[in-house]
């Protein structure tokens, strides 16, 4: 039964049209959307969730998306008195909590993808790294370097309670602050960077380009309108290009939409010269 049907009869029939069946589930807290028509039933649906997920512990509802620099959204806590929580995926654990720091629990099958990629011996840089859902999930089963870097200090400080809930077959560095200050600065080049961060990695390609080996990946990531996708392959060479270096596009992926006729494309670049 989802939570529509679990209210039937509990609210008005004219209020129902509002409710959400989607929701997201972290670790024990559950993240619901409700319209300002149903405020009023915010209490009810809650606690209603709770009653059908027997597992969570936490009811928050996003009142406004994810915006600034952190890509934090605003949450209203409805039950529970904590907003952190441990988030399982694939074969690894997570510290999260929302209300400090952007997780997706979503991208847990292009982490996979990712990880699958890596071979051992990697020399890795994750720019972007939040509160390391790609560092770790590498790491995990993989025998890499990793430097991880990220601007938001709670979610640096959630990433390094997060490795501790893990056993690493890999070593992963935490660097926190801007990556236009810190990446200049790291003398070695990369055999892969990771990019996981859509919407500004064009004013960041530059600076990966510069840390790539020959021979390099950089996983990357951006937000395209639905009518351009076709041509991302050819948009992200070309950015490439003018910024002097040759590179084959070895994989492109849809990995989510984001709003309306807007896709998250995953592009893997093979950098040649
Ligand atoms: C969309 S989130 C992705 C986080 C993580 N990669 C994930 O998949 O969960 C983008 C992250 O980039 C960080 N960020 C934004 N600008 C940055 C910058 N200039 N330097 C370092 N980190 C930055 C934000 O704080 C945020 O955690």
């Amino acid at each position: 039964m989802n939570l529509k049907e679990a209210l039937k009869g509990k609210i008005q029939e004219k209020d129902e049209q509002y409710i959400y069946r989607a929701f997201e589930i972290i670790g024990d807290i559950a993240i619901i959307q409700v319209p300002k028509e149903i405020e009023q039933h915010k209490m009810l649906m809650a606690e209603t969730l709770c009653g059908l997920h027997k597992n969570i512990k936490v009811v928050l509802r996003k009142v406004d998306d994810v915006s600034g620099k952190y890509r934090v959204g605003k949450y209203e806590t409805l039950i529970g008195d904590r907003t952190d929580t441990i988030y399982s995926e694939n074969s690894i654990r997570l510290k999260a909590d929302p209300t400090r720091a952007y997780f997706s629990s979503k991208l847990g099958t292009e982490r996979e993808r990712i990880t699958a990629q890596v071979k051992d011996g990697e020399n890795i840089l994750c720019m972007f790294a939040g509160i390391g859902p790609f560092p770790i999930n590498v790491a995990k089963v993989r025998n890499v370097t990793i430097s991880a870097v990220e601007i938001n200090p709670a979610a640096t400080a959630l990433f390094a309670e997060g490795m501790k809930l893990n056993r690493l077959k890999g070593k992963i560095e935490i660097f926190t602050g801007d990556i236009k200050d810190i990446v200049p600065n790291f003398a070695e080049k990369f055999d892969r960077i990771l990019m996981p961060a859509p919407k500004d990695a064009p004013e960041f390609l530059d600076l990966a380009l510069d840390k790539v080996k020959k021979g390099g990946i950089i996983n990357y990531y951006s937000f395209v309108p639905a009518e351009d996708y076709d041509d991302l392959e050819g948009t992200v060479k070309k950015q490439c290009a003018d910024l002097g270096r040759k590179v084959e596009i070895i994989a492109k992926r849809r990995c989510g939409n984001i709003g309306v006729c807007q896709y998250r494309g995953a592009i893997d670049i093979k950098v040649l010269d």
